[in-house]
C-alpha cells in the first residue's frame, strides 16, 4: 500500500501528514493480521513548483529538495510511521524507470509529437481548462494560471476512455469511497483529452528518452514512483504489485483513478486494486493555508498534547473518506474525557486494582457457562473491528473499542470490587476483577494499530506477551494462565490538559436568531401547479465547504439510490461532520444549473429567518427517495 508521495517545496501539515498517519494505521493493521505488508511513501522532487521554490531560497532544486526531505523523514520517524520503503524521484533508479515507462508508452504508440497551447497551474502542476477557472483563476489555488505555448509530447489519454469505463464497472470497488466514484465516471465519460506529456520550458525534471530538450511531466513521473520503489523487475515487484490500494486525498484521485490506469494499460502493466480517497481537513471551515495563518503542524500537536491524543482526535472525529474540521478545543476535551477518563483512568484503576486485592497476579477463576455468557457476547467484537479495518472506517473501530471501555467503567460502578473485599465475597471479586483484566486485554490487542504506544504501554503493564489478533478472545489460551502477575503497580496513560479559547471572530457562528422579518404570501397557485413540484426526501451523504465560500456547501445527496449533488447555503451555520447522515427535503424536478463552478442538481427546503437558514429535516426516521406532499 502506498501513500501519495509528496512535494517538498514545503514542509507537511496536518493536512499532509494525514495521509501518511492513516497509511500507518492500515500497514500495522495487515502486519498484526500476518499479512506481507510493504509500505510506501515518499517525495516528489521534480517539476515547476519545486524548481520556483527551490530558485525563491536560492538553492539548486536538487540540494533544495535534499534539506525538506530531511524534515519529511524526520517527521515520519516523530510521528512513529513505519513505513518500509521511502522512494525520491531523484533516485536514480526511479528516473530509470520512468524512462522505461515513458519508452513502453511509446512503443504502444500512445506518444506523438505536438503543439501545446493552454493554460497550466503550477500550484496543481496541472493543466487546467478555462471553464474550470473562477475569475480567470485556479479555484485551487486562487492564481491565474500561466498560459503556455510550446511543442509537447502527447500521451494518447482518449485512447482509453472505454477501457477505463469498463474497469470500473469491472471493478466496483476500484475508486472508492463509492460517492467519490461518479463524479470520475461522470467526467470520462464527457471524453478524455489527450494529456501533454513533457515541458520544454522548463529544465527540472527527467529528460525523456532520445529527446534531452524536454522534460517528462512531473505527474508521468511521480505517479511511476508506485512501481520504480519496488525495483521493477524483481522480486519485490513480483511480490508486492499490484498494489492493494493507493491511498490518497480526494484532490488526486483524478490522476489515480484515470491518469495513472491509463498509463497502466498502456504499459501492459497490471492496474492497483484499489485507490482510497479521503477527505480534507479545514481549520475553522476554511482551507488551511499559510496566507491566512492557520495552518496545524502535526509536530507542535504532538509536543502539546502527545502523539496518541493527536491521532485519536484525528480518526474518532468522523468517519474516513469525508471532510473534517479541525479544532484543538475538541482535540483537548477527547483528550480529557475519552482517553484520560474512560481509558487511562480505567486502566490505572484495574491495575491498582489487581495489586491491592491480588497482590499483583491475575485471578483466573473456573469458568462458568451462564455467568460467562454475557461476557462472551460482549467481547466478542472481533469481527466488527476486522469489517471496519477492512472499510477503513477507523472511527467505527474505536467507536467499538469504546464502547467496551465504557462497559467496563460502568461495571466497576456497579459491582463496586471494595464492597465485595469488605464482604469478604473472594469468589465475586475474583471474577470481577478477571473480566475487567480479561476485557482490557481484547481492547488493547485492537488497540494497536491506532495507538500503539498506549496499547503496547497497556500489554506491557499487564505483562501480555501474546499480542496477535487471533488471541483477542475471551478466555484465549493464549492470554492469561494461573499466576500471571502484571508488571505496572500504576500506570498513567493520559494527563488531562487545558485549553484556552481565543475568543470567536466569526460574528455569524452560533448567534441569538433576531425576530424573523416575515414576507407576505406570494400570489395563490392551483393544485395542479403545486403538483408539478417534485418533493423528495433525501440522504446527505457527503459535505464539502469551499475553500472560497464562507456561505456555500457541496452536497452529495442519496435519492433512493441515485446521487446527485446540490450546492446550498448553508455553510455558515451547518458544518459538513454535521451534516452528514442527515435526511432533509429537496426540490427534485428543478431544472440544474451551476453555482460556484459546480453543478447544483435541485435545492435543499429550509426555513429562512432574517437569512439564516435552518434546514427542514422529517420528525421521524424515512428512507430516501420518498416523495413528500
Ligand atoms: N505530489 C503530489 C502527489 C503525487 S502522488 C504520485 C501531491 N503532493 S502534496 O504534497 O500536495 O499532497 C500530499 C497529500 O496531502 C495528498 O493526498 C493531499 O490530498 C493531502 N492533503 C493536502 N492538504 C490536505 C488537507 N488540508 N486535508 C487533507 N489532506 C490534504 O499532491
Amino acid at each position: 500500500m502506498t501513500t501519495p508521495i509528496y512535494y517538498v517545496n514545503d514542509v507537511p501539515h496536518v493536512g499532509t501528514a494525514y495521509t501518511t498517519i492513516a497509511a500507518d494505521i492500515i500497514a500495522r493493521y495487515h502486519r498484526l493480521s500476518g499479512d506481507d505488508t510493504f509500505f510506501l511513501t515518499g517525495t516528489d522532487e521534480h517539476g515547476q513548483k519545486m524548481e520556483v521554490a527551490a530558485g525563491k531560497a536560492g538553492k539548486e532544486p536538487k540540494r533544495f529538495a535534499d534539506e525538506v526531505v530531511e524534515k519529511y523523514k524526520q517527521l515520519w520517524l516523530d510521528l512513529g510511521i513505519s513505513n518500509d520503503h521511502f522512494v525520491r524521484t531523484t533516485d536514480t533508479s526511479h528516473v530509470e524507470f520512468c524512462k522505461f515507462m515513458f519508452t513502453r508508452l511509446q512503443e504502444n504508440g500512445d506518444i506523438y509529437k505536438g503543439q501545446y497551447t493552454g493554460l497550466y497551474c503550477v500550484g496543481c502542476e496541472a493543466f487546467v481548462k478555462e471553464v474550470d477557472l473562477e475569475d480567470g483563476k485556479c479555484p485551487n489555488h486562487k492564481t491565474p494560471p500561466q498560459p503556455v505555448q510550446e511543442e509537447s509530447y502527447f500521451f494518447k489519454l482518449s485512447r482509453y476512455q472505454d477501457a477505463l469505463l469498463s474497469h470500473y464497472e469491472q471493478h466496483p470497488d476500484f475508486i472508492s469511497p463509492g460517492f467519490r466514484k461518479q463524479e470520475i465516471v461522470n467526467r470520462v465519460k464527457e471524453g478524455l483529452n489527450d494529456l501533454s506529456v513533457s515541458r520544454t520550458s522548463i529544465k527540472w525534471g527527467i529528460p525523456i528518452p532520445g529527446d534531452p530538450a524536454h522534460v517528462m511531466y512531473v505527474w508521468i513521473d511521480a505517479l511511476s514512483n508506485y512501481i520504480s520503489a519496488l525495483g521493477y523487475p524483481g522480486p519485490k515487484y513480483e511480490q508486492f504489485w499490484p498494489a492493494d490500494l493507493h491511498l490518497i486525498g480526494k484532490d488526486i484521485l483524478w490522476f489515480h483513478s484515470v491518469i495513472w490506469p491509463a498509463m497502466l494499460l498502456s504499459a501492459k502493466l497490471p492496474l492497483p486494486k484499489k485507490v482510497f480517497a479521503h477527505g480534507f481537513w479545514t481549520v475553522d471551515q476554511n482551507k488551511m493555508s499559510k496566507a491566512l495563518g492557520n495552518v496545524v503542524r502535526p509536530s507542535e500537536m504532538k509536543d502539546k498534547y502527545g502523539l496518541d491524543a493527536f491521532k485519536y482526535y484525528l480518526f474518532s472525529k468522523a468517519q474516513f473518506g469525508y471532510d473534517n474540521d479541525f479544532s484543538e478545543k475538541e482535540l483537548v476535551d477527547v483528550l480529557n474525557t475519552e482517553l484520560a477518563d474512560d481509558l487511562g483512568n480505567l486502566v490505572n484503576r484495574i491495575v491498582v486494582l489487581t495489586w491491592k486485592y491480588f497482590n499483583g497476579i491475575v485471578p483466573v477463576p473456573p469458568s462458568s457457562p451462564e455467568q460467562e455468557q454475557p461476557l462472551v457476547d460482549r467481547f466478542s467484537i472481533a469481527s466488527a473491528i476486522h469489517d471496519a479495518f477492512k472499510q477503513l472506517d477507523f472511527s467505527a473501530v474505536l467507536k467499538v473499542l469504546w464502547g467496551a471501555l465504557r462497559w467496563m467503567n460502568k461495571h466497576i460502578t456497579d459491582t463496586k470490587p471494595w464492597d465485595l473485599s469488605k464482604q469478604q465475597k473472594t469468589a465475586e471479586l475474583e471474577f470481577v476483577l478477571f473480566t475487567l483484566i480479561e476485557g482490557l486485554r481484547i481492547v488493547a490487542i485492537f488497540l494497536q494499530p491506532i495507538l500503539p504506544a498506549t496499547a503496547t504501554a497497556i500489554l506491557d503493564a499487564l505483562a501480555i506477551t501474546n499480542r496477535g489478533f487471533a488471541h483477542a478472545t475471551w478466555r484465549n489460551p493464549a492470554g492469561f494462565v494461573k499466576d500471571h502477575q502484571i508488571k505496572e503497580r500504576s500506570i498513567i496513560l493520559f494527563e488531562k490538559k487545558e485549553f484556552k479559547q481565543a475568543p470567536s471572530t466569526d460574528p455569524t457562528v452560533n448567534q441569538p436568531m433576531t425576530p424573523p422579518s416575515i414576507e407576505p404570501v406570494k400570489p395563490e397557485i392551483t393544485y395542479d401547479e403545486f403538483s408539478r413540484v417534485d418533493l423528495r426526501t433525501a440522504k446527505i451523504v457527503n459535505a464539502e465547504t469551499f475553500p472560497d465560500s464562507k456561505k456555500l456547501v457541496k452536497l452529495t445527496v442519496d435519492v433512493a439510490g441515485k446521487s446527485r449533488t446540490i450546492v446550498a447555503g448553508i455553510a455558515q451555520q451547518y458544518s459538513p461532520a454535521s451534516l452528514v447522515g442527515k435526511t432533509i427535503i429537496i426540490v427534485a424536478n428543478l431544472k440544474p444549473r451551476k453555482l460556484h463552478g459546480v453543478m447544483s442538481e435541485g435545492m435543499l427546503l429550509a426555513a429562512v429567518s432574517n437569512d439564516v437558514p435552518v434546514l427542514l429535516v422529517p420528525d421521524k426516521d424515512v428512507d430516501s427517495g420518498f416523495p413528500v406532499g
